[in-house]
């Protein structure tokens, strides 16, 4: 089967995985209005594409916080990677590292950071983590992963409590014995078992003061995940922190706020340029990451469809979906007109009503 667009790999993983697994990984909140208006925000945007241009050469490289990427697409936060690919994270690790693109490696990954870290020594990763009631164990993991070279903390903001999954609450999901949450192996905890949902939700009475606690105890960079208005965009700024991801969980935590595609455009005016803007959510063709960064996205991350390129072929299968990714990127730029990604901004979208 030639694996042309990605949603070839969606058609591939939702026959080869488990009906349980599928929905798990597909899951949205409630009617799942958010998840799929992310992808149908892009239907309804329109590019102004000049011609003319010399687009002999072009360049698809960008930088993220001061270090440079092959393309400005990287890959999201996923959990359980192992349920999709026996050797879960690892693979994943390997395919953003030989596609030179950051790997944002979830808290509750299937494999542990050491052995991500091992798989792929010169990859480039942040760290997705929330803050946990059990503060201590909260701080035993950002050193873990200090210590093993990640570039930026991922604090996910818009889990105080899990989403309502109709399909999971039905198949009463939950991680299969075999697999484990690795990351919290070897760490002291206040409760000897701990329930794994407290290893997925946030402590729900966290505000900006604990952001502030999570400076307090690390040097590395913080980026807030999960950031859909302008009010909260203005904060972190003024919280310091180095980064926003535009995000609602691929429509899986709230159902009813905006696309992040449509929510992105007023966080870009608010932040004016002192922090860079990064969006997830419902990209899915080269298009879609060049409208995202007109209209001022830094770069954008990709989350399902890295776990369907991993039920594809592992390392390979993810390897294709970034590679066709960077390729149709590459298209759209040079078909509307621009060199490079210095080249893409706002007059590129059509704004007015059709
Ligand atoms: C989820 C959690 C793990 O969305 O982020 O399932």
């Amino acid at each position: 089967m030639a694996m042309v667009c990605l949603t070839d790999f969606e058609k591939y993983a939702k026959e080869h995985l488990s009906k349980t697994a599928w929905d798990y990984f597909s899951a949205g909140a409630d009617e799942c209005y958010t998840r799929d208006d992310n992808l149908l925000a892009y239907k309804r945007i329109h590019l102004r594409p000049r011609v003319l241009r010399d687009v002999s050469e072009s360049d698809t490289r960008t930088t993220v916080q001061g270090t440079e990427f092959s393309f400005p697409v990287g890959i999201s936060t996923t959990a359980y990677h192992c349920l999709a690919w026996h050797e879960g994270e690892t693979a994943t690790a390997r395919a953003a590292e030989a596609l030179n693109t950051c790997y944002i490696t979830s808290t509750t990954s299937t494999c542990s950071v050491e052995e991500i870290v091992a798989a792929a020594p010169n990859g480039y990763r942040w760290f997705q983590m929330v803050v946990y009631q059990d503060r201590r164990l909260t701080e035993q993991v950002v050193q873990r992963v200090e210590a093993l070279g990640y570039k930026a903390l991922v604090l996910t903001v818009d889990m105080p409590y899990l989403g309502k999954r109709h399909n999971n609450i039905r198949n009463q999901f939950k991680l299969p014995p075999h697999l484990q949450f690795k990351n919290f192996n070897g760490l002291q905890k206040k409760q000897a078992t701990v329930d794994p949902k407290a290893y997925i939700t946030s402590d729900p009475s966290i505000t900006w003061k604990e952001v502030h606690w999570l400076q307090s105890i690390t040097s590395l960079p913080i980026i807030i995940k999960g950031i859909l208005t302008k009010e909260d965009a203005v904060l972190a700024v003024e919280h310091s922190v180095q980064g926003i991801i535009v995000s609602n969980h691929g429509g899986r935590q709230l159902d009813g706020t905006l696309a992040t595609i449509d929510a992105l455009i007023e966080i870009v005016d608010a932040v004016k340029g002192r922090i860079e803007v990064y969006l997830d959510g419902g990209i899915r063709t080269g298009s879609d990451v060049l409208k995202a960064l007109a209209l001022g996205a830094k770069c954008v991350f990709i989350g399902r469809p890295v776990v369907w390129g991993l039920v594809y072929k592992g390392e390979e299968g993810v390897r294709e979906v970034l590679q066709i990714l960077k390729d149709e990127f590459r298209l759209a730029m040079t078909l509307s007109g621009c060199r490079n990604v210095a080249e893409i901004n706002r007059n590129l979208i059509q704004f007015s009503k059709l």
